[in-house]
């Protein structure tokens, strides 16, 4: 989480600064500040609040800054733990966590080092200065060889008025160079203006002047920098219309499918396969993991082996059976998740295949896994994942009817179904406002539905802050039916034949019990007070279509209630600490 910018060259460097950094605001929005160099003055402003809470700033003077946009760890969202954090000569703005901060802070404190803030990150600063003897790299040096966890730096020095250095330690960082100068950032959206781009590997220090970028190990070691080619628009962060990016990225969902559908490797997948395993574990986080339970139940059928799908937080907390016939597939949108990076790590720690699955081709996780798969989603700006989790739905589709020696012929055709989908939300709009006013929405599915509720809860309490969860339909009698009553909504999704009688027996019990029952089914005879009907699909497919009313449901729901279901409070859309 947070997002941080550095740039130097002929512009003035605020307005790059201020541009990228509400490219960056979805990594985190509990604070944000610029600090840029002014010759030999060093000028900073930082509040709490959202990058448009500093639109000031874009007024400072000078061709050579940093920037930073918080989700808060370590302190609270106030001004003071705002960055870049300044100590003498120095600025610097972090995103990750310093794991030995304290022990560091307790050390400095005791050189006479006072501290402003309640954050991990300053004391990086103060490491800064007190290495510091004159020369720049030395004092980086000496400073990342203290520092313990994950750490991206954007660091100043008013010795240096047009350098910025920058590291890299598990936590993202990209160079990108432009026609006026050089940047580096958490993200490439940040970096949309410019030519070429060089993702920095971890350990690495680099040095950015108005004349390019030069490359370093953490012991000091001059290496080569080679950029590529910036295919990414810088047009992606338009809202194109809509007033909210989720609400647009719900539109883009047929297009993500075709695309991701279109692009499988059958390649990397025959070569994956050919290497043999006998077990596989999916992990994920939030909706990847949601992605990753109808993956397991495609994979495990079109591979005949054991296929388990685990919380990536979770799949690190115990020592999973991994050997050289395990396969582990990390699933997650931006790759930079630390929680599934951990896991990936785990797994190749014991000599298990990995393999990713990400919408972020740069991204850490797709540097780390053995093969990776990529989704046609684009880039996905609201912090809901929406288009990124039909696209990974449609990568295990894809995926199993690979296995199966067949195409996936029905992802083709999801486009019209989606379409139709769309032009229901009449019908949702006034059904999210009803759901508003109950105190608990609870999400119900059995079998492949099981996943689809999960995913549906999430989605409702992560934009609209209503309480509710998503649970097995079997196991609402063994505790959670004591939930249910006048107050209760249920959203019950039902599209699998040979389990809808038993559904329609959970739906009929919460409904004696006074719950308000919406179902999500393309059945006619679902006992229910409101029902949602989908377009007739094959019934394996159903998962694909019952997230988009359930994804337009929460976005209303959010709207209803007068929130922005693009940045929803607390959250952020990369979560790059454990
Ligand atoms: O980038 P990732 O797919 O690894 O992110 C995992 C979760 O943080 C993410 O899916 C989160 O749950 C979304 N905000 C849900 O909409």
């Amino acid at each position: 989480m947070c997002g941080i910018i550095a740039y130097t060259g002929r512009r003035q460097a605020a307005k790059v600064l201020y541009d990228g950094l509400t490219r960056l605001e979805y990594r985190g929005y509990d604070s944000a500040g610029i600090a840029v160099l002014n010759g030999w003055r060093l000028d900073c402003i930082k509040r709490a609040g959202r990058v448009c809470a500093i639109a000031d700033a874009r007024a400072l003077a000078g061709t050579c800054g940093i920037g930073h946009t918080r989700w808060a760890t370590h302190g609270g969202a106030e001004d003071k733990n705002a960055h870049p954090h300044v100590c003498g000569k120095f600025a610097v703005a972090h995103n990750g966590i310093i794991e030995n901060y304290a022990a560091l802070k307790a050390e400095l404190s005791d050189m006479g080092h006072s501290f402003s803030s309640d954050t991990d990150s300053e004391t990086v600063a103060h490491l800064l200065a007190a290495s510091y003897r004159g020369d720049l790299l030395d004092a980086v040096g000496r400073t990342v060889g203290k520092l313990r966890g994950s750490f991206a730096l954007c660091i100043l020095c008013t010795d240096f008025p047009d350098a910025v250095v920058c590291v890299r330690q598990k936590s993202p960082l990209i160079l990108g160079r432009a026609a006026d100068g050089v940047l580096a950032a958490s993200d490439v959206p940040a970096l949309g203006g410019c030519g070429e781009i060089c993702v920095l590997a971890d350990s690495r220090i680099a040095l950015l002047t108005p004349a390019g970028a030069e490359l370093y190990s953490f012991s000091l070691a001059r290496l080569p920098c080679v950029f590529a080619p910036n295919t990414l628009r810088a047009s992606v962060c338009d809202k194109g219309g809509y007033a909210h990016f989720m609400r647009k990225e719900i539109e883009e969902e047929g297009a993500a499918v075709v695309r991701t559908a279109a692009s499988f490797d059958e390649g990397a997948a025959r070569r994956l396969c050919a290497d043999g395993f006998s077990r596989v574990f999916l992990v994920g986080c939030g909706t990847a993991y949601h992605s990753a339970l109808t993956g397991a139940r495609l994979l495990e059928e079109g591979l005949r082996v054991p296929v388990r799908a685990e919380l990536a937080s979770e799949f690190c907390c115990r020592r999973p059976l991994l050997d050289r016939c395990s396969l582990v597939l990390a699933v997650s949108q931006s790759g930079e998740t630390a929680d599934t990076l951990a896991a990936g790590r785990l797994a190749k720690k014991y000599g298990a295949r990995l393999a990713a699955l990400t919408n972020a081709g740069h991204s850490s996780l797709s540097r780390l896994a053995d093969h990776c798969f990529l989704t046609g989603a684009g880039v996905e700006v609201g912090v809901a994942a929406t288009k990124t989790y039909a696209a990974q739905l449609a990568f295990f589709y894809a995926f199993y009817a690979f296995l199966r020696g067949q195409k996936a012929a029905y992802l083709q055709k999801f486009a019209a179904a989606h379409r139709k989908l769309l032009s229901r939300e009449g019908e949702i709009r006034p059904l999210a406002a009803k759901l508003t006013g109950a105190q608990g929405v609870y999400f119900i599915g059995r079998g492949a539905d099981h996943p689809s509720a999960l995913e549906g809860s999430l989605k409702l309490r992560e934009v609209s802050y209503l309480p509710g969860a998503g649970y097995a339909a079997g196991e609402l009698k063994h505790g959670s039916i004591a939930l249910m009553d006048g107050n209760t909504a249920v959203v019950a999704v039902a599209t699998q034949k040979e389990l809808k009688e038993k559904m329609k027996t959970s739906i009929s019990e919460v409904r004696a019990r006074g719950a308000f029952v919406v179902a999500v089914t393309p059945f006619d005879d679902i006992p229910a007070d409101q029902v949602l009907s989908l377009p007739a699909c094959p019934q394996r497919y159903y998962p694909l279509l019952t997230q988009v009313p359930l994804q337009l449901l929460a976005y209303h729901a959010a709207v209803c209630r007068g929130l922005d279901p693009d940045r929803p409070r607390h959250l952020a859309k990369s979560v790059t600490v454990e």
